[in-house]
């Protein structure tokens, strides 16, 4: 997901076809050979499906969460893995960079303002926002548009508690995001990789299903700045890059906001962004992906594996044009 490509920007990491499919491959395959190569391998898969281990991240652990939906029968994919391979492009184009790069990121105090179309606009602080929702896990597949993805068990709480709480006009039908933009601490606010700040958007309905949260922590601890601190976007049946990180406003509209990934890109990055298996990125095949930690591609899921619950939001229309 490139556009521009400035002087710091490795050849590598510059997303092509088959650059892409041949570290995914190469990565995989020494995992996958190192695990295949072992009983022990295959008791350590089977115990991340059954019963994943405890692990410990260095974030805060969030107290008195609910474990509200079954988990998913598929692996959890490795802490280790979901806060060392990233994208945050405010601090680095490097997937392997991103942790280390955003270290010491400062993500308290946190505002989060939101307004537009609402009849009680709020600026909420962060810690307000965690006494005020409860937290939930969420395990959910992450399907990035590259043709990776992973199994998350994300702590957060659904967007609709907190829109509910602003109370959208009847004229609001989008929700616009934006991120943090800070050139102090950011190293790639200060070039033109990307529009900044990073923004995204909802229409209403999606925004307020119930499977979209606002998530702050992942494995029952905060969220690290990497995987967004303090708070991010998740919407499992979308294209990972809806999942705008450290959102500092939400506003309510009347019209379709715009979006970093569009603006960068028209041609390569809808609104909408559904995973959808039939409808191939200009540039590769969507049919199948690569999750993370897991040897060899399985096929990619229509809405990601939950079209029980959010196909009826496009009923009517047509996916091709609104990709
Ligand atoms: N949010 C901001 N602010 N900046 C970004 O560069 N990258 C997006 C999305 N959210 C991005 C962002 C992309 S392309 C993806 S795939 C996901 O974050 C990655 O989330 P993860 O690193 O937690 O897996």
């Amino acid at each position: 997901m490139l556009i521009k490509k400035p002087d710091d920007i490795k050849g590598s990491e510059i997303t092509r076809k088959g650059d892409q499919e041949s570290f995914l491959s190469r990565r995989t395959f020494l995992r996958g050979a190192a695990l295949a190569a072992t009983a022990a391998g295959t008791a350590w898969l089977y115990r991340r499906l059954a019963f994943p281990e405890a692990v410990t991240q260095s974030g805060e652990k969030i107290g008195g969460v609910k474990v509200s939906q079954p988990p998913i029968r598929e692996a959890l994919t490795s802490l280790e893995d979901i806060t060392h391979y990233n994208n945050f492009y405010e601090f680095s184009t490097d997937k392997d960079a991103v942790a280390s790069k955003a270290r010491n990121f400062v993500t308290r105090p946190w505002t989060l303002e939101v307004g537009g179309l609402v009849h009680k606009p709020r600026t909420f602080g962060i810690e307000e926002l965690l006494k005020l929702h409860t937290q939930e896990e969420r395990i959910y597949r992450h399907r990035c548009v590259e043709g990776w993805s992973m199994v998350i068990p994300w702590v957060g709480f659904p967007l609709a508690s907190l829109l509910s709480e602003v109370q959208p006009m009847s004229g609001a039908s989008y929700v616009a995001f934006q991120s943090l933009a800070d050139r102090k601490q950011m190293p790639n606010v200060s070039t033109d990789i990307l529009d900044w700040p990073y923004v995204e958007g909802l229409r209403l309905d999606e925004a307020m299903n119930s499977l979209t949260l606002l998530s702050t922590g992942l494995y029952g601890e905060t969220l690290l700045p990497q995987n967004g601190a303090p708070l991010r976007l998740v919407v499992p049946w979308k294209y990972g890059f809806k999942g705008i990180k450290s959102i500092v406003k939400i506003t309510l509209m009347d019209r379709q906001p715009p979006t970093t990934w569009n603006i960068a890109n028209d041609h390569e990055y809808g609104f909408y962004s559904n995973v959808n298996p039939q409808v191939d990125h200009p540039r590769w095949s969507q049919a199948t992906e690569q999750r993370i930690g897991v040897f060899g591609r399985r096929p990619t899921l229509m809405f990601n594996g939950y079209a029980d619950q959010v196909a009826s939001l496009y009923t009517g229309m047509d996916l091709r044009a609104n990709f």
